[in-house]
């Protein structure tokens, strides 16, 4: 029986190999972590993280060909072919900070598989690293242990969160690096074996090492682009009048750029796409791209002026101020069906708010107030190290508070920002919530949800990112 380990039982490392145990029934699978509650909850019912369709595949196959563990040594020393699914976040502190990837977790279960390893490894880099990384790897593993052989792979993952589970059982692509050596391409082949379980074999790609390591970069710095490139549009649509809807359908319609990921929001979020395009910008940079580093970074830019621009056009609207005014926030998780909030829009448009004095009343289907709390006083990059080494109670925000329910947030609220899609906030009863809010009652749609013109006739000020604007944006913006 071939024998896989995980080493990262996270948004990536369980999900992933939840679907290889379940179609590998002639594999064994065990998922370790650092972390013994993140484990203790994949033992449980109640699983660290939300995902459509996790639970039963989970349910299908724990205890029988798939283990959740803490006892990281054995299993890693028992396996044939270790996946490392760690974090990869960004540097915060010496060289490189806020662009370079922090490779220490990396590193240390580099370290740590050359210590207990007794047999030769395979080695996977599932993880999102700089390119070269399985060169550094490499040495690690060769000089800290006698006698072993280690092949290193790459194969990054390109999940999104929210359709996870959709995702792995029918990829687009799975992508495997290998050296181009004989053992290199035997190991390709191991890989490639256990994928061929349930994928298509012209859907497995195989590369050099560091064309496997650099397309997950690239693969995400386009994806990011393209919501940068419809957010640019939408700026100009708010200016001229035209509706970004609009825009977006027509030129998806051209089979060259397709309909996908062209929806205008408050902006994008989550774990990778920012980690990941600044530890681009730091390889440009390393290599005296700069030109081609100063684009990429401009990506990560009109990101952030979107934000701030949403934040703008809240508080200008409100007669330039939301000094002790409520604004409820509906949605916090950076995108819909996860309840992830790594990097979410909502932390800094929150911030943004708090900023002016506003009180906040934040609901989102499933995330906790203490994660809420925990996100809006932790500084810039702090989020993205294992749970374990966390604040674990951070001073709360007082002027935050979280409810459990949507008409609860904007009972007697000034104002309503949508800052996730979630699909339960379409379906709300716009007319008792307009009821129950104080007038003007506006309305700031960051990602599109809302029916504009139903709104409009209940009587709130709408705000629709690039959408034409109601009159009133136009008059506030005429204030001196
Ligand atoms: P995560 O933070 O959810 O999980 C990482 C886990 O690794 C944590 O539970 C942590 O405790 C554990 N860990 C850290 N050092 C360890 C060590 N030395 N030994 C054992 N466990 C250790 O992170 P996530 O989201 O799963 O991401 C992992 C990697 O996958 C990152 O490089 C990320 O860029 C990449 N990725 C993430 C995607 C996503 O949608 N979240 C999609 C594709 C790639």
């Amino acid at each position: 029986m071939v024998k896989i380990c995980c080493i990262g039982a996270g948004y990536v490392g369980g999900p992933t190999m939840a679907v290889i145990a379940f179609k590998c029934p002639s594999i064994e699978v065990a998922v370790v972590d650092i972390s013994v509650s993140r484990i203790t909850a994949w033992n449980s019912d109640q699983l660290p993280i939300y995902e459509p369709g996790l639970d039963e595949v989970v349910k299908q196959c724990r205890g029988k060909n798939l283990f959740f563990s803490t006892e990281v040594e054995r299993h890693v020393s028992e396996a044939d072919i270790i996946f490392v699914s760690v974090n990869t976040p960004t540097k915060s502190r010496g060289l490189g900070a806020g662009k370079a990837a922090d490779l220490t977790y990396w590193e240390s279960a580099a370290r740590m598989i050359a210590d207990v390893s007794k047999s030769n490894k395979i080695v996977v880099e599932k993880s999102t690293v700089p390119v070269k990384t399985a060169e550094a790897i490499e040495k690690i593993l060769t000089h800290n242990s006698q006698g072993i052989k280690y092949q290193i792979l790459s194969n990054p993952e390109f999940l999104a969160e929210g359709t996870a589970i959709q995702d792995l059982f029918k990829p687009d692509r799975v992508l495997i690096g290998g050296r181009e050596t004989p053992a290199g391409q035997k190991a390709i082949q191991a890989l490639k074996d256990v994928y061929a379980h349930w994928v298509p074999e012209d859907r497995i790609i195989t590369t050099n090492l560091w064309s496997a390591e650099l397309s997950k970069l690239a693969a995400n710095a386009f994806l990011a682009q393209r919501i940068s490139s419809v957010n640019a549009m939408s700026a100009l649509c708010e200016a001229t009048g035209a509706d970004v809807a609009q825009v977006s359908h027509a030129v998806g319609k051209d089979t060259r750029i397709g309909p996908k990921f062209l929806n205008a929001s408050v902006g994008f979020g989550g774990s990778c796409f920012q980690k990941d395009i600044l530890n681009l910008v730091y390889i440009c940079e390393c290599n005296g791209l700069t030109e081609v580093a100063n684009y990429w970074k401009q990506v990560i830019k009109v990101n952030d002026y979107q934000k701030s621009r949403f934040v703008n056009r809240i508080v200008s609207s409100m007669f330039n101020t939301v000094s002790g005014k409520k604004i409820a926030v509906l949605g916090f998780a950076f995108k819909k069906d996860t309840g992830d909030t790594r990097e979410t829009p909502a932390i800094d448009v929150c911030k943004g708010l708090l900023g002016d004095k506003a009180r906040l009343s934040i609901y989102d289907p499933q995330v906790t107030e203490d994660q809420i709390q925990r996100d809006l006083s932790m500084s810039k990059f702090d989020w993205d190290h294992p749970i374990h080494l966390q604040p674990m109670s951070p001073s709360a925000v007082k002027e935050v508070t979280v409810v459990w329910d949507a008409y609860q947030a904007t009972k007697n609220a000034h104002g309503v920002c949508i800052l996730t899609e979630w699909d339960e906030f379409k379906t709300l009863d716009y007319q008792k919530i307009f009821n129950n809010m104080q007038k003007p009652a506006f309305i700031f749609d960051g990602r599109n949800v809302l029916d504009v013109a139903k709104l409009r006739k209940i009587g709130f000020i709408v705000y629709s990112i690039g959408k034409p604007l109601d009159p009133w944006f136009n008059d506030m913006q005429a204030m001196p």
